[in-house]
């Protein structure tokens, strides 16, 4: 059964040229559709500008497409919660990390008598039960801070998981790191996750299904291991062609 259905979603940006000088319009999605099921890791690739980013902003309602719909069968008000690529942009480097996660739970509901020890909970799943959590963001590594990143985005309780290039941003050594944290989490507690990525290496890792994204429409979708070993569809291939190796991650 699908936790979330999207159908026929558009969206058109109005863009301003430099200083204003050239007005027009970009359309970022002309009909996208795919679902997600319970539990499953759903990886959208496609080149830079294919609208992926804008899908993730409409599922989790940080921006309203102009048609189309979204089918959510979950049981809590905010069913989804969105992990940018970098954490630096999006912690807020005024609250340590302890307030930052009592903020979070707060806004879940959790009473403030239990939010020290689900916090504690929540870094133990993350591996960073040792760190010192009154310090701030920028005192954290990159893949420290984008774990922290996830955690709040936990600590909210979220049905569905959208991560929009969560490990982008990060030294290739710490990649996997993060990657199989985010599997874990799937595979723990069943959260389905939509993982957004240029690298298909770090997709085949985590990914069940994947959809390829291209000008704003779906052009192939299916099983990771068929989509990435056999694409059907010539983009989807030119796609893997351009696929730096990382040798830090593996698919054990
Ligand atoms: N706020 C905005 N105003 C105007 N145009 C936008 C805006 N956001 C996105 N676009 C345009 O919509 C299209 C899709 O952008 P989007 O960010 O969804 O792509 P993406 O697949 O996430 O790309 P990338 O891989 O570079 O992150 C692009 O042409 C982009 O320039
Ligand atoms: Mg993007």
């Amino acid at each position: 059964m699908s936790v979330l259905k999207v159908e026929n979603l558009r969206k058109t940006y109005s863009s301003e040229g430099f200083l204003g000088t050239r007005k027009g319009k970009v359309e970022a999605l002309k009909g996208v559709g795919f679902e997600i099921g319970r539990g499953e890791v759903l990886a959208l690739v496609g080149e830079s500008g294919s609208g992926k980013t804008t899908a993730a902003k409409i599922i989790c309602g940080l921006e309203n497409p102009d048609s189309g719909l979204i089918k959510w069968r979950v049981s809590r008000p905010h069913p989804a919660q969105m992990v940018f690529q970098n954490p630096l942009y999006s912690l807020n480097p005024k609250l340590s990390i302890k307030s930052c996660l009592y903020e979070a739970l707060g806004c879940a509901g959790v009473p403030r008598g239990k939010r020290p020890a689900r916090a504690s909970e929540l870094l133990r799943g993350a591996g960073l039960e040792k760190i010192n959590t009154s310090k701030y963001p920028h005192q954290f590594s990159g893949g420290q801070k984008q774990r922290i990143a996830i955690l709040r985005a936990l600590a909210l309780e979220p049905e569905l998981l959208v991560c929009d290039e969560p490990v982008s941003a990060l030294d290739i050594s710490v990649q996997a790191q993060v990657i199989n944290f985010l599997k874990d989490i799937n595979s723990s507690a069943g959260l389905p996750i939509i993982f957004i990525a240029h690298d298909l290496e770090a997709v085949s890792m985590i990914a069940d299904r994947v959809a390829v994204m291209k000008e704003g429409l779906i052009v192939e979708e299916g099983p990771a291991a068929e989509v990435i070993t056999s694409p059907r569809n010539s983009y989807t291939r030119k796609l893997l062609d351009s696929v730096p190796v990382n040798p830090w991650l593996s698919k054990s």
